[in-house]
């Protein structure tokens, strides 16, 4: 960015001299209409035409000055000038959202990441009007006050959860750079990838280490038990073999689920920008479960539209929550015979513009008490450990599918009554119709 050093503001004659000339024009011009008027309705008096015309000229020496922008402001030649347009090419470079304001708060730039981080954001407008954050804007306060910089955090909430560190340092001009000798400059540092990383390692090792103690505790039982009593047992040793190899890839099952819980957490902020097509992908989804499903007596239906249902979104995580939602209906669902797996395009709340893509995943099985409910896409989370066990489950596919949907901007609902059945929908933003 330009050395504050090397630039000089407004001031300077030929940045000034075009703005002098035009207010001297127009004091000029009104201080005549106006001597005319007096005259003219019979006020004769010399020394009032005379105070007019001096007041006049006096306004346009100080009232013609115009509050600019930072890069005309500092231009005071070709040099400066030139300068100051390479600075403002850096600033809208820079990935991460940079602000500069004044000494009251007022926002005298911004580079377009800011702009995405604060919709609205407006040079000339105060900076608490679009960052309603009372650390850094008492920040800015202490850093004109000390002169030192400073760094604090910012959190947004929606639309979904980040953090940036806050670098809140005071812009040095020379004293002759009257424009920006007491701006601030804010620098924001997006942490969410790091902490979201920090958080998911101390979740990880807590998590894993309790869920792969069981079998492999298991695992380290019947070794022994090969090792020892059962030694010259040929019997004994098929069987406990044939559950070693259950049990090693129940464990090989939860780190995979793990890891990809992980990875989709890792991009939560990032939002997908493949045009997918929803219906495309439950189809064959629907083929290969059915099989399966068959041979424990339910019926998989799909009903999809014939139009293709557009998504921005990640095919392979889509997929994923397609088989998640209908693995759980064959699994859990499996004494209602019948699985109902439909997509379809629907008009959002917000008018005919924005459309739905909604997934729908219903069972006719026990369904699911309310109480259960609200904690079921938390990690690990089972109704019944035991039975979920039993069928393989790590307790980890509906967390996934939430993770999936939140990066997606998407909504996940659940509604079943018990005896009734469960009822999983997915709603997706439809992509815009011009990608
Ligand atoms: N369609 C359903 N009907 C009844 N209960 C369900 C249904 N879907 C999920 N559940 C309950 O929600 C729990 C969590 O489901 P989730 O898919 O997260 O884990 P899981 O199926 O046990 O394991 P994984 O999906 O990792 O194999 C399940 O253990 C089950 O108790
Ligand atoms: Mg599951």
């Amino acid at each position: 960015m330009t050395d504050p050093s090397e630039i000089t503001p407004a001031a300077g004659p030929s940045g000034a001299a075009p703005l002098r000339a035009a207010a001297f024009r127009g004091a000029a011009l009104t201080s005549l209409l106006l001597s005319a008027i007096a005259l003219w309705r019979g006020y004769g008096d010399g020394w009032f035409v005379v105070g007019v015309v001096c007041a006049m000229m006096l306004s346009a020496g100080t009232g013609g000055v115009q509050r600019k922008r930072l890069g005309q402001v500092l231009q005071s030649g070709p040099k400066a000038s030139a300068r100051s347009a390479v600075a403002e090419a850096v600033l809208t470079q820079i990935p991460d959202p940079v602000i500069l304001v004044d000494r009251r708060a007022v926002v005298l730039e911004a580079n377009r990441a800011a702009q995405i981080l604060l919709p609205g954001l407006k040079v000339g407008h105060p900076l608490s009007f679009f960052l309603r954050s009372p650390d850094v804007l008492d920040g800015i306060e202490e850093v004109i006050e000390t002169g030192g910089a400073l760094r604090v955090e910012y959190s947004e909430r929606v639309p979904t959860e980040r953090t940036f560190e806050v670098h809140i340092g005071p812009l040095q001009a020379e004293a002759s750079t009257v424009a920006v000798q007491s701006g601030v400059v804010l620098f924001f540092r997006d942490l969410t990838s790091a902490r979201r990383l920090e958080a998911m390692r101390a979740d990880f090792v807590a998590n894993a280490s309790h869920e792969l103690r069981t079998p492999l505790a298991s695992l380290l039982g019947f070794v022994e038990t090969l090792q020892g009593p059962a030694r010259d047992d040929p019997g004994a040793r098929e069987r406990f073999l044939e559950i070693m190899r259950v049990q090693a890839q129940r464990m090989r099952r939860l780190i995979d689920d793990l890891l990809s819980l992980s990875r989709i957490e890792m991009r939560a902020h990032v939002p997908p920008t493949q045009v997918v097509d929803l219906g495309s992908l439950v189809a064959p989804m629907v083929e290969t479960f059915s099989p399966a499903a068959k041979e424990k007596g339910v019926m998989i239906r799909a009903a999809l539209p014939p139009r293709p249902v557009r998504v921005l979104g990640d095919r392979d995580e889509l997929l994923r929550v397609i088989e998640n939602l209908i693995e759980n209906a064959v699994k859990y669902g499996e004494s209602g015979g019948a699985v109902d797996v439909t997509v379809e395009s629907v008009e959002a709340d917000r008018g005919p513009q924005d459309r739905l893509a909604v997934l729908s995943v219903q069972d006719y099985g026990p369904g699911i008490a309310p109480e259960h409910l609200p904690r079921l896409t938390e990690r690990f989370y089972r109704v019944d450990v035991a039975q979920s066990r039993d069928k393989g489950g790590t307790g980890l596919g509906l967390a996934i599918v939430k993770h999936i949907v939140n990066r997606h901007r998407g909504r996940l609902d659940i509604a079943s009554e018990p005896g009734q059945g469960a009822r999983f929908t997915v709603r997706l933003p439809e992509a815009p119709s011009g990608l």
